[in-house]
């Protein structure tokens, strides 16, 4: 069983991700902190995110250790992670590690969640089920204020939602593998839903029969 979730910042898609995961007995990939570790590592070199050599040999080189550094989660990183992201080559160096993370999970496990915001058009476009996680801008920002907050990072949440404004639009706007939403996912608005409802919601999603395309049904019956 492999599971593609996508959506915008803070719209909820890794905490839905990860219990989903659990509960279905599924390894997770948060492909998110793929692109944060490169921006990481390219900002420590004291490099520019923008530029492709430097962000490409940043991805290209990322060990296990990279994807647990403390710094992953700052704002720096999570605005320079979405200017590396839109370097095709960085995208490229990324792809195989996701796609066989995703064949190939670790012992024990059914199968793979992914989450992102191109696994389902563009990483694992074959996937079983697709989830398109998604909220208001203004949700978002007021979710992203308190998670910062709560981490005791000082934070304004104006300032966090022009940021999360750009970064969105860099996510939507570039050329290569651009936020979208798949033709055959499953649109989960959570503005008004807490972890416990959307969760409930995709796991109905999951479970459902009719979750997989028509043709694969009619064939099972
Ligand atoms: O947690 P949040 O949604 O704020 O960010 P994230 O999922 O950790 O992703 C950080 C940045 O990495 C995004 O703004 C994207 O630019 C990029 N990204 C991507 O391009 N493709 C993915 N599959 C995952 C993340």
């Amino acid at each position: 069983m492999i599971i593609a979730v996508d959506g915008p910042a803070a719209s909820g898609k890794g905490t839905l991700s990860r219990r989903l995961a659990e509960r279905l007995g599924l390894a997770y990939l948060d492909t998110g902190s793929l692109y944060r570790a490169t921006a990481a590592r390219v900002l420590r070199a004291g490099d520019d995110p923008h530029d492709p050599g430097a962000a490409a040999g940043a991805a290209a080189s990322l060990t296990e250790r990279d994807l647990d550094a403390p710094e992953l989660r700052e704002e720096a990183v999570s605005n320079a992670a979405s200017v590396v992201a839109a370097i095709p080559e960085v995208r490229s160096a990324l792809l195989e590690y996701q796609r066989a993370y995703a064949e190939s999970p670790p012992p024990g496990k059914g199968g793979a969640v992914l989450d992102g915001r191109d696994i389902g058009t563009v990483v694992l476009p074959g996937a079983d089920r697709k989830i398109f996680v998604t909220a208001s801008l203004e949700e978002r920002a007021r979710r992203r204020h308190r998670e910062l907050q709560a981490r005791g990072v000082p934070s304004i949440e104006e300032r966090v939602l022009q940021e999360m404004q750009e970064r969105d639009a860099r996510d939507r706007e570039r050329s290569v593998a651009p936020l979208a939403v798949a033709a055959d996912a499953f649109l989960l608005d959570t503005t008004e839903l807490d972890a416990d409802a959307a969760f409930e919601a995709a796991l109905a999603f999951v479970l459902s029969s009719t979750a997989r395309s028509p043709e694969r049904s009619t064939k099972k019956r």
